[in-house]
């Protein structure tokens, strides 16, 4: 089962980059990994809407995946700015980041709203990458695992087995994110089997051992081996060390 969870290294390049600036990077990406591959480790970019296309052109050929940051709950309608899952497809979507923090908090994305989004990209085929994580002051408060608990049912109750199969977690702590500030090994860790148990205790442990937990939050270079050693860390999603095609190579790297 273990060897299901190929690790995943994941860029989040959020609301940066041109589409000329995204090509760029793409293409520094490809060449680092033509020039050196890297075996047995995934690798997921997800730039803005503007740039996907583009990016998915330059991505043909290769093993790297394309996601979006977002997606609506509705495969089409009057929703002025928003985009389908159904548009992420054609453009050369195979991933999605749903509920990201900056989703959650600026957004007023609630649980509920990115449970109807991960169903529905799950119905197109598309696989979310469900993010999740804890506030500095609810871990202080010692709430960390009640907010998981809240998160990850709230999002992901009722979905099949095989569906559920198809999701990659994200544990990303708010206070790690841009702020130079990373979990410890140990954290992430611990915050990681608790997410695991979660997802067994939703549908069965079989699935909760093949599914893919991400730790997020000032991955860098310097800390990333330390962080992906742990046993139910199975990969990344990077913000800022993403935006550098030599940093995440490296990081790539080091999830070999
Ligand atoms: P960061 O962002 O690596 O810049 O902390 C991670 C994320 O928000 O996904």
């Amino acid at each position: 089962m273990a060897n299901e969870r190929r690790p995943l290294i994941a860029g989040n390049w959020k609301m940066h980059k041109t589409i000329k600036e995204s090509v760029e990077l793409v293409d520094g990406i490809i060449g680092s990994l033509a020039k050196q591959p890297v075996e047995g480790v995934d690798v997921l970019v997800c730039p803005a809407f503007t740039a996907l296309e583009r990016v998915s052109k330059r991505l043909s050929g290769t093993d790297i995946a394309l996601g979006g940051q977002n997606c609506s709950h509705l495969r089409e309608g009057a929703r002025t700015g928003e985009i389908s899952p159904l548009m992420l497809l054609d453009a050369g979507c195979t991933f999605v980041i749903l509920g990201h923090s900056e989703r959650r908090s600026y957004f007023h994305e609630t649980n509920e709203m990115i449970g109807a989004k991960v169903k529905l990209a799950l119905e197109c085929g598309l696989r979310p990458v469900l993010c999740v994580g804890e506030a500095l002051e609810q871990r202080e408060q010692g709430r960390t695992f009640d907010v998981l608990r809240t998160q990850i049912e709230g999002c992901l109750t009722g979905l099949a087995a095989e569906q559920l199969a198809k999701v990659t977690v994200a544990y990303e702590p708010i206070w790690a994110i841009g702020t130079g500030r990373t979990a410890t090994p140990e954290t992430a860790q611990e915050a990681h089997r608790f997410i695991r148990g979660l997802i067994a205790s939703l549908s069965m442990a079989q699935v909760a051992n093949g599914t893919r937990i991400l730790y997020g939050g000032s991955v860098k270079p310097e800390n990333a081996a330390s962080l992906l050693a742990q046993p139910d860390i199975d990969g990344a999603l990077v913000g800022g060390a993403s935006l550098k095609a030599d940093a995440f190579y490296a990081i790539i790297t080091s999830a070999r």
